[in-house]
């Protein structure tokens, strides 16, 4: 994962995330799943991940990760995002079987976007902020990146920043 510093620009985001609460459905709790639709596995524990061997991360994230963060995105645009795979977050790292992250596959990030969002924009950067950014830390088992948490899971875990 990507260390960002000196990136108070996120604060805006962070603000945007804090006002619209980081709620939505829990991802079923450790082993038994709630329901046919829910994983059978929930959110990891701090440090878990990053114990965890290639293959049992790439199960993970067929278990858990994909399913959770499909129904976010759908959610958000179910006809943007109708086909929503491994590939939507890995792009070509699915094909040489690396799933390295961040992935310059995904659009590009940029200081002038933070500070001054085109509107069309605006929508996508909210749902970024207040729901992927924090699922995809809770599942992880990680905490979210912050000014005061800069080792934190964040927007360059995926995203490259030029
Ligand atoms: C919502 C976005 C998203 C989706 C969908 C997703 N992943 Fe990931 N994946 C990530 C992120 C982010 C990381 C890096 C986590 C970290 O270490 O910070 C990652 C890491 C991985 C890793 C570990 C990579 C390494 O560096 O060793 C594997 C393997 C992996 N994913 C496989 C998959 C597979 C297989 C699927 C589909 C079943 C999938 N991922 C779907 C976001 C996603
Ligand atoms: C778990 C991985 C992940 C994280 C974390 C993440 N994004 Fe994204 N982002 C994506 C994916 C996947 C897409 C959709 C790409 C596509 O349409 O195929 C996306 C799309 C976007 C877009 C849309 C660009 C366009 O061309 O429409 C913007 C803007 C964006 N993200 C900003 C952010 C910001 C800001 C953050 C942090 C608050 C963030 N992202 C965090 C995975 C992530």
């Amino acid at each position: 994962m990507r260390i960002v510093n000196h990136r108070s620009f996120f604060l805006s985001i962070l603000v945007l995330a804090a006002a619209c609460g980081g709620k939505s459905t829990p991802a079923g709790g450790g082993g038994g799943g709630t329901g046919p639709t829910e994983p059978a596995l929930g959110p990891l524990a701090p440090g878990q991940w990053a114990s965890m061997d290639h293959e049992a991360q790439e199960e993970f994230m067929k278990q858990v990760v994909l399913p959770t963060m499909k129904a976010e995105f759908q959610a958000f645009d179910p006809e943007r995002f109708a086909d929503f795979t491994c590939k939507t977050c890995h792009g070509s790292g699915i094909d040489d079987h690396t799933y390295k992250m961040p992935h310059p596959d995904l659009p590009e990030l940029t200081g002038e976007l933070f500070q001054n969002p085109p509107e069309e924009a605006k929508p996508m950067m909210e749902f970024m902020g207040s729901k992927v950014k924090p699922k995809m830390a809770e599942l992880l088992g990680m905490p979210e990146w912050s000014p005061e948490q800069q080792d934190g899971f964040g927007c360059t875990a995926c995203h490259v920043m030029k």
